[in-house]
């Protein structure tokens, strides 16, 4: 008899990783998949490296304790500031985020691309990393949206508030010439359509779930030598309130479904 499949496990602060959720479901459409928004402690961008990667470990512990043979850091924030110690505490495939700055670097004719990201992110040496890698092709423009992921969480993606603090953090980069802008948040991909009103059909908006869920199916395909088999389910989780999180699932990821709350750390 063969052993039951083991889920993937997924975590972001909140409702972001759902934009990465659906690039995995996409790309592998067996597996069983668990997701966990750390709700109560939403949101980690302006938190300290300290405090997030102690969340990520918690984080970890309870998807690992639910047998997920996979982890999916869905939030460039956390995988800044944790990555590394994921991978030395877990010995299984951990597949981070960080912001799309080499596709945008390749893809922008004006030779100037605006990444939008936490300040965690954009304060983290991991992205000072990227930076001076691709950095050198391009001008970067950095932009941290203070108060972004707070309007998202409160599944207002396109009201007066949150087009007003977008178009704030994005004019001056269209202002500066930036023809290619990164979401370097897992939470912004959701803003797309808005974004799009705002820049303009000539403005190239990059971010990175497809490549993370691509990442993820090569890495379960060198390790995973029992994949899971027919249609995969989905478990969600959350450390907050379990009824936010459930009103935006129709929303933002396409069906409702149950949350069950659940504590770490
Ligand atoms: N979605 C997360 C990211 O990709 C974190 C946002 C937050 O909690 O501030 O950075």
């Amino acid at each position: 008899m063969s052993s039951p499949a083991r889920p993937i496990g997924v975590f972001d602060s909140g409702v972001g990783g759902l934009s990465v959720l659906c690039h995995i479901r996409a790309a592998l459409p067996a597996e069983d998949l668990l997701y966990a928004a750390d709700a109560a402690h939403a949101p980690y961008g302006a938190k300290s490296p300290q405090f997030i990667e102690a969340r990520a470990l918690a984080l970890a512990e309870f998807l690992v304790a639910h047998d997920a043979k996979a982890l999916v850091v869905a939030c460039n924030t956390a995988t800044a500031a944790a990555i590394v110690r994921l991978r030395e505490r877990f010995g299984l495939p951990i597949v981070g985020m960080e912001p799309a700055v080499k596709p945008a670097v390749e893809a922008t004719r004006a030779g100037v691309i605006g990444v939008l990201a936490t300040s965690g992110t954009i304060e983290s040496g991991k992205f000072a990393e990227l930076v001076r890698r691709f950095g050198s092709q391009a001008r970067v423009i950095v932009q941290p949206c203070p108060g972004l992921v707070e309007r998202i969480e409160a599944g207002d993606l396109e009201g007066p508030l949150t087009r007003g603090l977008l178009d704030g953090f994005v004019a001056p980069l269209l202002a500066q010439g930036a023809d290619t802008l990164v979401l370097g948040c897992t939470h912004y991909p959701f803003l797309t359509p808005l974004l799009r009103e705002l820049a303009g059909p000539s403005v190239e908006i990059v971010e990175s779930g497809a490549a993370v869920a691509r990442q993820l199916a090569r890495r379960l395909a060198e390790t995973d030598f029992s994949p899971a088999q027919g249609a995969g389910g989905e478990r969600f989780f959350s450390s907050g309130d379990p009824a936010l999180l459930a009103a935006l699932l129709p929303r933002l990821w396409g069906a409702a479904a149950p949350v069950e709350r659940f504590s770490a750390g």
